[in-house]
Order: structure tokens, then C-alpha cells, then sequence
């Protein structure tokens, strides 16, 4: 694991007397989390997963080999943490142009209800050799169980019934839910969602390891890391040396001051997801009860023409944690050329990625300059390994910080609210009332 944390540019903010007694409250939720003695205890079952998903790694990487034997193309169907970890993992480790992918095409769907989406997905699908994996820990979700429905009627109408329930891969719970009921009525290989792992917690169960190791990436090591990183974040670990303390540390001190928006910035935009993952973690479990710090997130230097303004300039609310990653797989040079015309010939011969990584020095000393307080997250590699640590670290960190706010980390009864009008808008049974009173209120 090649992974290290950077708090230097948040001191000037918070002297080193208040950081020592973040530390201390941040160390009492780390073991109130191991000792289950917070709320949402039922749903810790992710602490322990870089233990646990060992075997399963194994056994999802050879299932997975066979499954996408022959097969151009597998859709992952699901929404919120069913998708978000695969899809992070996925995107970056893959080639940016598709060429040298190592397995079949990972296409996702059921994260959103676009219906042109949807159509051209399977106009994509008519001259693939396809398959299913769909993903819903309720069972319920109508985003995926819509998008299920329609790819599924499509896989049906192409390979027959037989055949097509040989393409399907289900992920659920073990006993509740429609898609259980499906998957055992049909008979689909299928996976169980642990009952103590929440959805954004569950990339390390077959929810991410299965999309994962169907791409051809190595879950194994994904799992080492997550490991490795566990070990790091141990109780016995040195408080101001523990990775996921001192993150929860320093976010809740920034808060403390006035910082309410924190910004997840990368300089690799194969880490775009990764960020998109972080919202949701973050988001769902923090932002109750009028409590929060408001994920967001930006890929640079991209953003720096767009949002870098905003973050120079604009209120000064914000926060920034980086996530840099040192070194690139491929090498790329700027050429030096006779004429220079355009005036770049100062930094001929030199890598790409230094270029990059000295914007990100450039933009972080002038962000700290105006205001914004910085925390860095660096990375030697993208990789497997790299990736299990960091997502283990913020799942930590997320559980610790959590527990700071004075919130349950592990539940998200908002979410429900737009589920509720959805339904007695479409005229679900059992929401007359509320189809009324919405219908009253859009007249009105
Ligand atoms: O974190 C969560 O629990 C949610 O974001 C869920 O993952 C999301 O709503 C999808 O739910 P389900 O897996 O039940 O379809």
C-alpha cells in the first residue's frame, strides 16, 4: 500500500492544542465503532470485510472468468452504493479509449431513469454477445428493477428463456426483496449482500467485486489493500499516525471554523468516480439532522477553468482535500520543437505528469493563499491495492467523523422522501392519499 496523508496546510486554521482534542474525540468513535456502542451498530459489518472477503475474492475472480467467456459486453444494473464502488474501480483502471481492455465492456445501467439512455443501451446491445449483473440489496429500487425489467425482456427475446437465465447474475439479500424472489424463482447464480453491510459500504462484497473481477481486475488485491489498510487504522496504531483519525480529525476541526464544504479535488480524472463514490458516502451518511459537510468534488486541472474561481475567490466556506497520485502507468514527454511558437520549449523533454503534478502544488499553494485549507491524499499508484486502501480509509474515516457530528453514519431515511412522492405521483397502490394531496398542491 502505497498511501499517505498530509494535514500541514490545515494548521493555520486550527492551532495544536484543538487538534489534539479532535484527535481524542475522533480515537473515542474509532473504538465506540469496534466496540459496536454507536448507533447503527447493526450495520458494521463492512469494518471487518478486508478479512472476511478474502475467500469471496477468490471465488468471485474464477466465476468471473467463466461468465465473461465469449461475451463482448456485460451490464451491471443498479443505483447509489450498488454501482458507485464498481464503477469508480472500473473506470480508473481502464484505458481511456477502450483498447487493451482486459475483460468485456462494462456497461451500467438503472442509476438513472433517462429513457434515450436506456433505448440506445439496447439498440448498443443488438449485435453483442451479452449478459446481466443486477444489483439491489431492498430488492425493490425502482431505477434498476425498471432497468432490469427492460434488459432483461430484451436478453429473453434474443437467447430464449433458458439461455438467458444462464447470462444473469443476481445481488441481493439473502431472503427479502422481489429480485431474491426472482432469483430463486428462476433459478439466477446469485450472490448474497451481507444484512450488516449498508449499500455504500458494500464495494468490498460481491456488489463491487463482481462487476469488478468481470472487467479483469485483480479483486484480490483489492481486498489486500483494504487490509493493509485496516492494519494502519488499527486502535494500536499511534493516534496522529492513524490515516483515518487524523481525516476525520481535521474535516471535523475545519467544520468547527466555518468550513462546511468540502472539496474533493484529483489531478487524474480516471478518479472522476472515485470522487462521485466519496459524495455518496459522505452525503448519505453525514448530512442529518441539519448536520453535514457538504461533499463536492472537482477534477483538475480541468475545473480550474471552470470552478477555480469560485474556489480562489468566492466565500470562504470551503475546504479542499487532494488526492494526487504520483506515478503514471505510461510515459509521455513535450517534444521540443525548432520554431517555438507557442513558447513551450522552457519545459521540453520534461513528463506530463510532472507538469501535473507541479499545477497541483501551483493550485494547492494558491487555494491555501486564498483561504482554502488544504488536507493531501497521495497515492503512489493507481492500482487494485491503492484503491481497497482508500476506499477502506474513507469508509473509516466517514464511521469515525460520523460519530463526531453527533449522527448515525450507517442510515439515510431522507432518501425516502422522493420515493414517496415518486410513487403516489405514478399511482402506486396503497398512496392514495398522498397522490391527492400532491395533485392539490401542483394545481394550487
Ligand atoms: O447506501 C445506500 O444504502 C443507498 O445508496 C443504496 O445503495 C441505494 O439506494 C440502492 O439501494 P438498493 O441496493 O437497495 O437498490
Amino acid at each position: 500500500m502505497n498511501f499517505e496523508i498530509d494535514i500541514k496546510a490545515v494548521k493555520p486554521w486550527v492551532s495544536d492544542t484543538e487538534m489534539k482534542s479532535f484527535y481524542s474525540t475522533a480515537r473515542a468513535s474509532l473504538e465506540k465503532l469496534h466496540k459496536g456502542q454507536g448507533e447503527g451498530n447493526d450495520f458494521l459489518g463492512w469494518l471487518s470485510l478486508p478479512v472476511e472477503a478474502k475467500g469471496m475474492a477468490s471465488q468471485v475472480s474464477e466465476m468471473a472468468s467463466s461468465f465473461s467467456k465469449g461475451k463482448d459486453c456485460i451490464v451491471v444494473i443498479g443505483i447509489g452504493g450498488s454501482y458507485l464502488g464498481a464503477k469508480a474501480v472500473i473506470e480508473a483502471l481502464s484505458p481511456a479509449f477502450g483498447k487493451d481492455r482486459l475483460g468485456p465492456e462494462i456497461c451500467f445501467a438503472g442509476h438513472h431513469l433517462s429513457e434515450d439512455y436506456h433505448y440506445e443501451l439496447l439498440e448498443y446491445l443488438e449485435d453483442k454477445d451479452w449478459g446481466i449483473v443486477v444489483i439491489s440489496k431492498s430488492g425493490t429500487t425502482t431505477e434498476p428493477a425498471i432497468a432490469f425489467r427492460l434488459l432483461n425482456t430484451a436478453l429473453e427475446g434474443k437467447y430464449g428463456q433458458d439461455d438467458a437465465v444462464k447470462r444473469v447474475i443476481a445481488i441481493t439479500d439473502s431472503s427479502k426483496g422481489a429480485l431474491r424472489t426472482l432469483a430463486d424463482r428462476l433459478g439466477y447464480v446469485s450472490y448474497v449482500i451481507p444484512d450488516n453491510v449498508g449499500g455504500r459500504y458494500s464495494v468490498l462484497t460481491p456488489v463491487g467485486l463482481v462487476p469488478i473481477a468481470l472487467a479483469g481486475f485483480d479483486v484480490k488485491e483489492l481486498v489486500e489493500g483494504a487490509a493493509e489498510m485496516m492494519a494502519a487504522c488499527s486502535m494500536d496504531t499511534d493516534i496522529e499516525k492513524n490515516p483515518a483519525i487524523t481525516y476525520a480529525s481535521a474535516r471535523n476541526a475545519l467544520l468547527s471554523k466555518g468550513k462546511s464544504i468540502e472539496i474533493l479535488a484529483n489531478f487524474n480524472p480516471r478518479l472522476h468516480y472515485v470522487s462521485e463514490w466519496w459524495k455518496q458516502l459522505y452525503g448519505e451518511s453525514e448530512g442529518k439532522d441539519q448536520k453535514g459537510i457538504f461533499p463536492a468534488s472537482v477534477d483538475l486541472t480541468t475545473d480550474l477553468h471552470s470552478m477555480g474561481q469560485y474556489i480562489q475567490d468566492g466565500p470562504r466556506t470551503l475546504f479542499e482535500t487532494f488526492i494526487t497520485v504520483e506515478k503514471n502507468i505510461r510515459e509521455l514527454r513535450v517534444p521540443s520543437d525548432r520554431d517555438n511558437l507557442d513558447q513551450l520549449n522552457y519545459i521540453a523533454g520534461k513528463r506530463i505528469e510532472e507538469i501535473n503534478s507541479q499545477a497541483a502544488l501551483g493550485t494547492m499553494l494558491a487555494h491555501v493563499d486564498g483561504g482554502v485549507p488544504a488536507i493531501r491524499i497521495k497515492l503512489g499508484r493507481l492500482r487494485e491495492n491503492e484503491l481497497g486502501a482508500l476506499f477502506y480509509f474513507f469508509e473509516l474515516a466517514c464511521g469515525i467523523s460520523g460519530y463526531m457530528l453527533g449522527v448515525n453514519p450507517f442510515d439515510q431515511p431522507g432518501v425516502e422522501a422522493y420515493k414517496r412522492n415518486m410513487f403516489a405521483l405514478l399511482g402506486k397502490k396503497g398512496f392514495e392519499a398522498q397522490t391527492a394531496e400532491l395533485k392539490k398542491r401542483l394545481d394550487s
